[in-house]
């Protein structure tokens, strides 16, 4: 079944998400998770790592996947999203198994070994998602195959300028090119749970949950997936009719 559930403000959703977090624990220590950097996750991690913290959420056993990354950044890059996540999510929860992309050579056969590193560890249970402003999930922007794999893309003009803001002058540049997971490859994650907040997502977020499911908005495409839940605050959900809760593709 795919819902959708609005609460009144991103403090909302974080603790919803962290709710989820709990279950998910709950029934398996060790659940393979993917999650996404960007302004919208830092609420949620801000309560993630809260209740990590005072002993409410143990994360100690999660296996991140990483979801996408710029091509030919190394870890010393501050402007990474391997960067980010350490920061904002794993070192402050105290998790450790993180199995990133081939960012810095993203060859065909280090992609393939990615991808087999998933299989590895029995598949993604939990797929976290935000969406851009452009309807993209990770870095598949519109236009994205429905049955990618995780490769290496372009990235949007809208997507770098969004972006721009984590580039200091000391990384110099927004890279062009990135590396994310395919949406075939997010679709075969067990359930999948897509993040909105903030006026700036309602029209994209709209267009995702009732408009065509297409490769044009990426978002849309979650709509083919068994267990994906949509969870938004007010701002975000502003457009979304209740009558709607239970959307169908
Ligand atoms: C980043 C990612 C992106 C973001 C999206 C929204 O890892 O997967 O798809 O989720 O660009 O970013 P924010 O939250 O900054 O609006």
């Amino acid at each position: 079944m795919r819902t959708v559930r609005i609460f009144d403000s991103p403090a909302q959703v974080a603790g919803a998400v962290a709710d989820r977090l709990g279950e998910l624990l709950a029934a398996n220590p060790r659940p393979v998770i993917t999650f996404p950097t960007g302004s919208t996750m830092l609420p949620v991690y801000d309560e993630i790592v809260s209740r990590s913290k005072d002993g409410r959420l143990d994360l100690r056993g999660v296996q991140v996947i990483q979801l996408d990354e710029y091509a030919g950044v190394d870890d010393q890059t501050a402007a990474s999203f391997r960067a980010w996540l350490h920061e904002h999510l794993l070192d402050p929860a105290g998790i450790t198994e993180f199995h990133t992309l081939p960012a810095h050579d993203p060859t065909p056969p280090a992609l393939a070994a990615y991808e087999d590193g998933i299989r590895a560890r029995g598949g993604v249970d939990l797929a976290i998602l935000g969406i851009g402003g452009n309807g993209h999930i990770a870095f598949n922007e519109p236009g994205s195959p429905a049955d990618s794999r995780t490769r290496v893309v372009d990235l949007d003009r809208r997507t770098r300028q969004a972006n721009e803001r984590y580039w200091t002058n000391a990384d110099a540049f927004v890279p062009t090119r990135a590396v994310t997971q395919g949406i075939g490859t997010i679709l075969e994650a067990r359930s999948i749970l897509l993040i909105a907040t903030g006026a700036e997502k309602a029209d994209i977020l709209h267009e995702a949950l009732n408009g065509p499911v297409t490769e044009h908005v990426p978002a849309s495409l979650i709509r083919s997936h068994p267990h994906a839940e949509v969870l938004a605050d007010a701002a975000a959900g502003r457009h979304h009719d209740v009558e709607d809760d239970r959307i169908s593709a």
